[in-house]
């Protein structure tokens, strides 16, 4: 897969901008459906990786489900061709006009946080004479060897149900008359790239299906989230969905009449966006050569926040490799998108390529310092 770029129309559009590769989203797309649709398995597209609605409407083309994290979200993934069957809502704090309109809309399932929701979802269910399906967010305490603001679910983390509050949710749950529990839920964390972690993950749900079975309580649906990593350094590079799905095709143990649901982000859009913009400037610093660029921490926050790598390309120089580092216009030190990147030599008005942006890029972008929010480009519009 070699993405190419059409640079002459890049250099008449103002910088910076998302550019989001439709062929890519849709191979990455269909490379996924092979792999999940021979085994029946169910895909919520976790909308909070991106929520462009063109984005959205090609992804529901497929039929797949959203994972939504707000009212907003559920609200955006409707408006965008996902029925509200395919939908599950999660989060830690959940409003209560974002329960109430999730029940008005019919969604999926709830996945629960805390026994508290549990109470509220009741309430307002009964409120409106509506029966809310529950899918338990356990935090099932596995590492997931990711940066430490993208792990979820370890001892402590503010995410999902303890296992020893289990019993009481249980208990809660056959006492309300609004719920109905349906489920299990589970996401260990983003860009995890061992599949070892998502073994894990399998042995611990086996242990809980077998714990619940114990208790004569049946699950229709066992949701493990999402969490699969992409290459940041391999930009061309589809995720390894084949390596993914086997293991828990081959680890989990589903109990009949047992579906088995995923909730993906970033492997699917991750690949077919790329932040492009332009060198404003270049100057020395002591011992350091600086291209300023006109994107910011504004349009990808990924790197201040994370120290995440993205790849960098200057896509109008063929000159000699050298060292820079690439930084933007913002007023803050943590506004650099990578340090001693080699780049053939860059001048000003070269068009920058900050690879691997389509996930948690334009969905996490701020008007700091007043900045205008970075508009999308498409390649086949
Ligand atoms: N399901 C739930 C409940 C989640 O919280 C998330 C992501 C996903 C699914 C999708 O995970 P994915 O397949 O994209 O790893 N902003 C960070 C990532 C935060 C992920 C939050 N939750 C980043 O830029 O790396």
């Amino acid at each position: 897969m070699t993405t190419l770029f059409p640079v002459n129309r890049f250099k008449e559009l103002r910088t910076p901008f998302y550019y989001y590769n439709i062929s890519v989203l849709k191979k990455t797309i269909e490379l996924l459906k092979e792999e999940t649709d021979k085994s029946g398995f169910k895909v919520h597209y976790a909308i909070k990786a991106n929520a462009n609605p063109v984005l959205l409407k090609i992804i529901s083309s497929y039929g797949l489900g959203a994972d939504c994290v707000s009212w907003n979200e559920i609200e955006r993934a409707l408006s965008c061709g996902f029925r509200s069957d395919g939908i599950v809502f999660a989060g830690v704090g959940k409003s209560d006009y974002e329960i109430e309109n999730a029940l008005k809309a019919d969604i999926l399932c709830f996945n629960a946080e805390s026994l508290q929701e549990l109470i509220v979802i009741n309430e307002i269910a009964g409120k409106l004479g509506k029966t809310a399906r529950i899918a338990l967010r356990i935090n099932p305490n596995i590492e997931a060897h990711t940066h430490k603001h993208i792990t979820t679910a370890i001892d402590d983390s503010k995410f999902g149900i303890i296992i020893p509050e289990l019993d009481e949710a249980l208990n809660l749950i056959s006492g309300a008359k609004h719920l109905q529990l349906i489920g299990i839920h589970f996401h260990i964390g983003s860009q995890i790239t061992r599949m070892q972690v998502f073994k894990n993950l399998c042995a611990r749900i086996n242990e809980l299906t077998e714990w619940f079975s114990s208790r004569n309580v049946s699950l229709k649906i066992i949701n493990v989230g999402g969490g699969l990593g992409i290459d940041y350094h391999e930009p061309d590079i589809l995720p390894a969905f084949r390596e993914y799905f086997s293991v828990f095709r081959e680890m989990l143990r589903l109990y009949p009449g047992q579906e088995l649901h995923f909730e993906p982000g970033r492997a699917i859009v991750g690949q077919c966006g790329t932040l492009i913009s332009k060198v404003l400037f270049t100057k020395n610093g002591g011992n350091t050569k600086f291209a300023v660029i006109d994107a910011g921490m504004t349009d990808l926050i990924r790197p201040a926040l994370y120290q995440a790598y993205h790849k960098i390309e200057n896509l109008t120089s063929n000159g000699e490799k050298t060292h820079y580092d690439v930084v933007g216009p913002i007023c803050e030190s943590s506004d650099t998108f990578g340090k001693y990147v080699e780049l053939p030599e860059t001048k000003r008005g070269d068009i920058i390529a900050i690879r691997s942006a389509g996930a948690y890029g334009e969905s996490m972008a701020s008007r700091y310092n007043l900045r205008d929010l970075p508009p999308a480009v498409f390649s086949e519009d």
